[in-house]
């Protein structure tokens, strides 16, 4: 194995534009090759994509980006705990909704004329077509301290999964029913939906997708992980892959149901909940298959906006065709035997070990504090080295230390080893630069790029205190550009945001 030439960074960039990957001398590899050396691919948007294998099956990273752009194979495994909220005690069946926490499926248990999680799906799992906009529900009933009384004390369901479950990870808030383009990669990519303008019922939604499972994936799918308030599965044949650990009814305590829709205390559980998953539904309940990604970024063109929210929506016209063809191959695909590398934990190792020192750089203005900090940061791998002049194995080094020494050419594996060349690059180039303007302007640049979602998160919130952003359906525009502390329920009359 032969290292590769790399320009050096400190002739290849002008001040500002950031430098990555891309700008590297890459050999035309070879796709079916593990490889072992560094050969980071030309990859737009690399910064995004690698993002999303960070806030994967992350309730935080999730929501502030809440466009799923990006689809995974995911393992539920055997005997893993799943809740289900409904009207009625008898064991579900067919197409249902099922929640990761028990908070969450509370919500489903309330009134009679809801019913259930899944709303008013047939019991043997005949979807009906009927709009049942279940949150949007909810919070309308929040007001009413009349309709509070027609609640009905429902059953809170909980089962184990009898097998390994295999289903599709869907990213982002992919279970809001929002028209900011969170469920476009469902209507618009897996089921061609072709009218932009209709919003699918999220009973259609789900029963189509199924039936895709059935038809394309000869029913070796067993349903989809979406995202809320809190993760949910929805399983196509839940009879057959779950067991009942105990089906209990939950009286509303002297009309205090729980759920957004409650009092205040009850909600506040509810969102305590949903916080305690922020960095993870953990508890090893879902394995993604980070090799299998698909993303919608990896067919947007390249440009130089690094910041706004994209949808899928948006990149149809040019990218539509291919898309959709790539996510219909991952339903096809086979089970796959090899061993895979856990990429978010790769991308865990990189953001653990930057985010602090790049957050505080990015906010110095004061000269001397800034490169102090930025030689304590560069110095590590400087000192790896015989002699200083060969900066781009400085580089090299620094931009693989953190990636197995043996990897397939996918997706996740590139957008990893871009952003970690992109770092290790700019920090490189930010310190021998003399002039001190433009070496903090090199590091807010690269900040900017990366724009990691733990910079977004609420400091020095309270014990008692949660950190809110929108979470779908409730949340304004100054939520989601400042997230804050929040110590009660967010206030369920305001949804601005999700308008
Ligand atoms: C479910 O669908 C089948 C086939 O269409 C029908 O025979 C059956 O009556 C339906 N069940 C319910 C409860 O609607
Ligand atoms: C909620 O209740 C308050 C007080 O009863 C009322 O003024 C307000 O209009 C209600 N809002 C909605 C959306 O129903
Ligand atoms: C440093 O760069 C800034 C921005 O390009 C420029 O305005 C300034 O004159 C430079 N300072 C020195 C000492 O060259």
């Amino acid at each position: 194995m032969t290292h590769l030439r790399l320009i050096s960074p400190l002739v290849a960039i002008t001040h500002l534009t950031i430098l990555i990957a891309s700008t590297l001398i890459t050999p035309a590899a070879s796709s079916s090759q593990p490889h072992n050396c560094f050969q980071p691919s030309k990859l737009p948007h690399a910064n995004h994509i690698f993002n999303a294998v960070h806030s994967a099956m992350r309730q935080w990273g999730s929501s502030v980006n809440h466009n799923g752009m990006s689809i995974f194979h995911a393992t539920i495994p055997e005997h893993v705990q799943l809740y289900h909220g409904d009207s009625r005690a008898e064991p579900v069946r067919g197409m249902q909704w099922m929640a990761f926490e028990p908070e969450h499926a509370e919500l489903f248990v309330k009134r009679e004329n809801m019913g259930s999680f899944a709303g008013k799906i047939a019991r043997d799992g005949n979807a009906t077509m009927e709009e049942v906009e279940f949150f949007q529900e909810e919070v309308r009933y929040g007001n009413s301290s009349e309709r509070l009384k027609e609640r009905m004390g429902g059953w809170l369901h909980d089962y184990r999964t009898t097998r390994a479950l295999r289903v599709l990870y869907l990213d982002g808030m992919s279970a809001a029913n929002s028209k900011k383009g969170t469920v476009d990669l469902q209507d618009i990519v897996l089921l061609n939906q072709e009218s932009e303008n209709s919003i699918i019922s999220d009973m259609d939604r789900a029963a189509r997708m199924c039936k895709l499972f059935q038809t394309r994936a000869h029913g070796n799918i067993d349903g989809v992980i979406r995202m809320e308030g809190g993760f949910e599965a929805i399983l196509c044949h839940s009879e057959d892959v779950l067991e009942p650990i105990r089906i209990k009814q939950s009286k509303p305590p002297a009309g205090d149901p729980p759920g957004l829709n409650a009092n205040a205390d009850s909600a506040f559980e509810y969102y305590r909940a949903v916080a305690s998953r922020y960095f993870g539904v953990g508890g090893g309940r879902v394995i993604v298959d980070f090799e299998s990604m698909v993303s919608g970024y990896a067919y947007l063109a390249e440009g130089p906006d690094h910041s706004k929210m994209r949808r899928i929506r948006d990149i149809l016209p040019y990218a539509g065709t291919n898309l959709r063809e790539a996510a219909m191959k991952l339903l096809l695909q086979e089970p796959q035997e090899m061993e895979h590398h856990d990429w978010q934990g790769v991308a865990d190792m990189i953001v653990s070990r930057y985010a602090t020192p790049l957050g505080l750089l990015a906010g110095l203005t004061d000269p001397l504090s800034f490169r102090k900090g930025l030689e304590a940061v560069t110095e590590p791998f400087y000192s790896l080295q015989n002699s200083q002049v060969d900066v781009a194995v400085a580089v090299e080094r620094c931009a693989m230390q953190d990636i197995p020494t043996r990897y397939d050419d996918v997706l996740a594996a590139n957008a990893i080893i871009a952003v970690s060349a992109a770092i290790c690059q700019n920090l490189v180039h930010a310190s021998a630069e003399d002039n001190d303007t433009v070496s903090m302007e090199i590091i807010q640049a690269l900040v900017a790029y990366l724009n990691w979602p733990s910079w977004r998160f609420c400091k020095g919130c309270q014990p008692e205190e949660i950190c809110w952003t929108p979470i779908w359906p409730l949340g304004g525009l100054h939520d989601k550009l400042n997230p804050r502390c929040i110590g009660e329920a967010p206030n369920p009359l305001e949804m601005s945001y999700w308008r």
